[in-house]
């Protein structure tokens, strides 16, 4: 039996693939590339094709027998969302009803999914918890929230068991050393601040030093890809088991701010570059932190790797081994 993970050539998806590989699980990967890496993926069988497509996905299904699917196929850039929300309509949302019609259509009734902080918009209070109110204020958040209301719907009706897996900022590379953070546009903090420090870039921007923090920076929960990864392992288990549908946040519970980021990047890295204050940038809330309570009692995660600098250590080691990314 086998795994079907949808966008396993992306940024979490190739990590969450290869610890899933690591635990002895047999993985194919469905993905169209668009914004993925074929090398991401490894040696796993890949399928490139848009989980749009009902024969991409009829193919799949016959060729093996699925158990379950782990999906991470989207597009996840806010600002391209408010540019062009028709995009993520469709590309999110639409095509999670194709893929979730063609799992039905072959009698799988599982999925773990990859869901966002993005759900609950501006916070009201901290730690955001999963019954903290939703309000999106982009379509990437509004999406993702859509998908997960649809989920729910296809459990009412069909049975579909779902975990749906809310992240706050992913983050870091893989121990392994294969894999890791390669966007195209890059807009992450972390990202940017290391090609700062190789040089390939000649500053970072610091977007906003006036908000109410103790730094006057934003604060964001930065949860590290290997930790994510375990977290889809239990969900993943835990449906496999016969578990119900759920929602989980995955988050450290520890806000860091830009400065701290920067901070910890210099003493990484040794290298002292230089930044700016620039303006806010719109729709960036000022704190961002989870309460993971529930995933810890529920599922018996421990994030372990989540500090600044078991983050930034594992990015910089890919940055520096891979200087282009992928090179594709
Ligand atoms: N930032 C800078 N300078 C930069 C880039 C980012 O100061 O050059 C700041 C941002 O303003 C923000 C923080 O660094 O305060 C983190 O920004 P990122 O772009 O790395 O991440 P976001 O918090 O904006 O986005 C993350 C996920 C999204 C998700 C969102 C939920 O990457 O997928 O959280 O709010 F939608």
């Amino acid at each position: 039996m086998a795994i079907l993970v949808c966008g396993g050539a992306g940024y979490v998806g190739s990590h969450c693939l290869e610890a899933l590989i690591a635990a002895g699980y047999d993985c194919i990967v469905a993905d169209n590339l668009s914004r993925g890496h074929r090398q991401a993926v490894g040696l796993a069988p890949l399928y490139v094709g848009d989980i749009a497509d009902a024969a991409f996905l009829d193919r799949i299904f016959t060729e093996n027998r699925v158990e379950a699917v782990l999906h991470f196929a989207a597009s996840s850039q806010v600002g391209e969302s408010m540019q062009n929300p028709i995009l993520y309509y469709e590309n999110n949302l639409s095509a999670t009803v194709s893929l979730i019609k063609g799992m039905l259509r072959h009698g799988v009734k599982k999925i773990v999914f990859s869901s966002s902080a993005a759900v609950y918009g501006e916070p009201e209070a901290l730690p955001i918890l999963e019954d903290s109110p939703k309000a999106p204020t982009n379509p990437y958040g509004e999406t993702k929230l859509a998908m997960e209301r649809f989920m729910h719907w296809c459990d009412v009706a069909y049975g579909l068991k779902y975990i749906s897996l809310r992240y706050f900022n992913a983050a870091g590379a893989s121990p392994a050393g294969l894999i890791g953070e390669d966007h195209t546009p890059e807009t992450h903090l972390i990202p940017l601040v290391l090609w700062a420090a190789q040089g390939k870039r000649d500053k970072v921007s610091i977007y906003g030093e006036d908000y109410p923090t103790s730094d006057g920076t934003c604060i964001r929960d930065y949860i590290h890809t290997s930790d994510l990864a375990e977290a889809h392992r239990l969900a993943l288990q835990r449906l496999l088991a016969g578990g119900a549908s759920d929602i989980f946040n995955l988050g450290s519970e520890q806000g860091l701010s830009v400065r701290e980021i920067i901070e910890t990047a210099r003493e990484v890295t040794g290298v002292q570059f230089p930044v700016q204050t620039a303006p806010r940038r719109p729709g960036d809330p000022a704190v961002l932190i989870a309460s993971n309570r529930k995933a810890r009692e529920v599922l018996g995660w421990v994030p372990r790797h989540s500090d600044a600098r078991s983050i930034l250590s594992s990015a910089w080691a890919w940055h520096l081994s891979h200087p282009d990314g992928f090179g594709e």
